[in-house]
């Protein structure tokens, strides 16, 4: 079914749907998510059905308020409540230890369950009316862009959702950050919309980053994933001359005095905001991948704050064309 307007009315709809164990793809400030009862073992199935992934790889639930927090999982650490108070609702997940509620193939069999509250009025809403904690990765084909407005969900999806809510583009247009906290210790599993100097500034501590990069559970970790089909390459890694008879999109950070004609360019934010450019990315991305260019080149990103999210999921999709 095409996208509908997220209308109250639609979105009561939606909230039906996921109550009787089907699937709603929605708006969250980050990404649009392929959302179902995450307490239903049969509409999770849908999912990993729908977004063909060949194993299952855990999914984050979304709840709409902290009290909920407590009916999944464990909070067994005063820094739990410290991110939440600082950064919920927002793009910060936290890997936490499940309870027995929670079904298996929420969590691929892990001990813990990955929990987060959207800030985005339409998914609170839905995750509200549903009345469960509402289980959605990322609505795109396993592999594939991850989708900053509707259309890329259907696109990508079409009509194996039973639902596709319009809530316009997304605001932050990269994930959430994943955190896990083990013992003494504060993982970043992956950088996202909140910076890891946010939370290392939070909580006073070091954060390491835990690279998973073999364990065919969490795609997401793995050193390629989020890839366009048009070959994507780093600018500073190929010698346009060479190129010169290609169909080139280029993207670039900010406002630039390359002397060179590419077939299509980009500009993320033409001051280098890197908050404008994050939430351009993945839009510039699809666009550039719908144009029958040979190759898409991009700019690397200083890797501080937001830049450190944008360089992760374009160094993935470049490891796919290496
Ligand atoms: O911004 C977001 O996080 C979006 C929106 C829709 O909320 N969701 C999203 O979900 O990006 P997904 O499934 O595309 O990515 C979730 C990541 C995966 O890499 C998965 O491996 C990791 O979270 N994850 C989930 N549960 C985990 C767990 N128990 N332990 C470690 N990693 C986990
Ligand atoms: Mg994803």
């Amino acid at each position: 079914m095409n996208p509908v307007k997220a209308t109250k009315e639609n979105i009561q709809k939606a909230a039906e749907i996921i109550k009787n164990g089907g699937t709603v793809a929605f708006p969250t400030e980050t990404v649009y998510g392929l959302g179902a009862d995450g307490l239903n073992p049969t509409a999770v199935a849908k999912i990993f059905e729908i977004k063909k992934r060949p194993t299952f790889n855990p999914l984050i639930l979304h709840i709409d308020d902290k009290t909920k927090l407590n009916s999944i999982c464990e909070i067994n650490d005063v820094r739990i409540i410290k991110l939440t108070e600082a950064f919920w609702p927002g793009p910060l997940t936290l890997v936490l230890p499940k309870k027995s509620i929670v079904p298996e193939i929420v969590t691929a069999d892990n001990p813990t369950v990955a929990v987060r509250i959207p800030k985005n009025k339409i998914a609170i809403e839905l995750i509200k009316l549903s009345g469960c904690p509402v289980a959605a990765p990322s609505a795109n084909l396993f592999n594939r862009l991850s989708p900053t407005k509707a259309s890329h969900v259907y696109n990508q999806l079409g009509d194996a959702v039973d639902m596709i809510l319009d809530g316009g583009d997304t605001e932050v247009g990269v994930e959430s950050t994943i955190i896990e906290i083990t013992g003494n210790n504060v993982f970043l599993l992956r950088p996202g919309g909140i910076t890891k100097e946010q939370i290392e500034e939070l909580l006073n501590c070091k954060i390491e980053v835990k690279q998973r990069t073999t364990d065919p559970n969490s795609p997401g970790q793995l050193p390629f994933h989020y890839s366009p089909r048009t070959p994507l390459k780093f600018l500073n890694e190929v010698d346009l001359v060479e190129l010169r008879d290609k169909k080139i999109g280029a993207i670039f950070l900010k406002e630039q005095t390359l002397d060179f004609k590419f077939a299509q360019m980009v500009i993320l934010s033409s001051k280098g905001n890197l908050r404008e450019a994050a939430a351009n990315m993945f839009s510039a991305l699809h666009r550039l991948d719908g144009n029958n260019l040979d190759i898409i080149l991009v700019e690397p990103i200083p890797e501080t704050g937001l830049g450190l999210a944008m360089m992760d999921r374009l160094k993935k999709a470049a490891a796919n064309f290496i």
